[in-house]
């Protein structure tokens, strides 16, 4: 009764929010807006780091497990005479933010989506498939003057007196930039796929 000209609830929700706080000095808001911003960025590393890993990568798709994963224990930047490995994500994903995250958003939708319709669930469907996504890899690098090789190799750090004859002779077009890392080292992390000899046919029932 005399409370019918109370504004409903909702209304009242706004007004307190938006009203100055009696209860709370500045320095709890302050802190509590610092906790959130903390346990966000926080959250965020931890979110990059656990789907950064070798184990997330390699693992998390059925494609990955069955024919990626095992081709890159093998190679030269899994398992070597030092230990010192490549991850998954130190090659394919930037290192430098806000690049990182976005390219983790996109990749990761687009590859969700093609794991399940199975686009590579088979080993015949992977290898058909693979030049194209190969391709997809090299233009990158290409593009960024194979950045994350770099992350790791320094050309100026390279001991010339520890290398081939034809590995310094070859760097040097790297140094006079005339050809980036990528273009002469391929299939450093898995098989060197084939170029295919006539188009893939789409129709196939593959
Ligand atoms: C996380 C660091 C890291 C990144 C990123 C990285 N490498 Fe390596 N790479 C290594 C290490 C460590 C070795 C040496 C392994 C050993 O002890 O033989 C190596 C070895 C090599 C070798 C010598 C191979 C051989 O058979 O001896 C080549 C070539 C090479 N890397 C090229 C590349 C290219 C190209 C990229 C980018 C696509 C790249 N690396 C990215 C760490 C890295
Ligand atoms: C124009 C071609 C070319 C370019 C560009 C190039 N390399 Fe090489 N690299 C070679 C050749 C050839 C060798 C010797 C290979 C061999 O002896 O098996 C070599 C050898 C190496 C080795 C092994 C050295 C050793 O003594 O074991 C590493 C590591 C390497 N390159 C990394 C890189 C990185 C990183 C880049 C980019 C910064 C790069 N290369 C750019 C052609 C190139
Ligand atoms: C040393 C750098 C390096 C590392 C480490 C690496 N990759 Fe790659 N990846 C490449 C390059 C370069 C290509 C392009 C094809 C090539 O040259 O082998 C590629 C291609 C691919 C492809 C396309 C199919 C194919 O085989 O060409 C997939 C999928 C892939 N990588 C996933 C992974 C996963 C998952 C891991 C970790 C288990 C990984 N990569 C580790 C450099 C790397």
């Amino acid at each position: 009764m005399a409370d019918s000209g109370r504004p409903g609830v909702i209304r009242r929700f706004f007004t307190w929010l938006f009203s100055p706080s009696a209860r709370w000095s500045v320095f709890a808001l302050l802190l509590v807006g610092l906790i959130i911003g903390f346990v966000a960025t926080a959250g965020t590393q931890v979110a990059m780091a656990v789907t950064g890993s070798n184990e997330f990568c390699g693992t998390a798709c059925h494609s990955h497990t069955q024919f990626v994963y095992p081709e890159y224990k093998a190679s030269v930047h899994g398992k070597n005479r030092t230990g010192v490995q490549a991850g998954c994500s130190d090659c394919h994903v930037p290192h430098t933010y806000p690049a990182k995250l976005i390219y983790k958003a996109q990749a990761g939708i687009r590859d969700a989506i093609a794991e399940a319709r199975g686009t590579i669930s088979t080993q015949e469907k992977f290898e058909a498939k693979r030049w194209e996504l190969a391709n997809h890899v090299w233009d990158e690098m290409k593009a960024n003057n194979s950045a994350n090789c770099r992350t790791c190799h320094t050309p100026e750090a390279m001991d010339a007196a520890k290398q081939n004859e034809d590995a310094v002779k070859q760097h040097k077009k790297f140094a006079a930039g005339k050809a980036t890392c990528i273009e002469c080292h391929t299939g450093v992390a898995h098989k060197e796929p084939e170029e295919p000899k006539a188009p893939v046919k789409t129709s196939s029932l593959q």
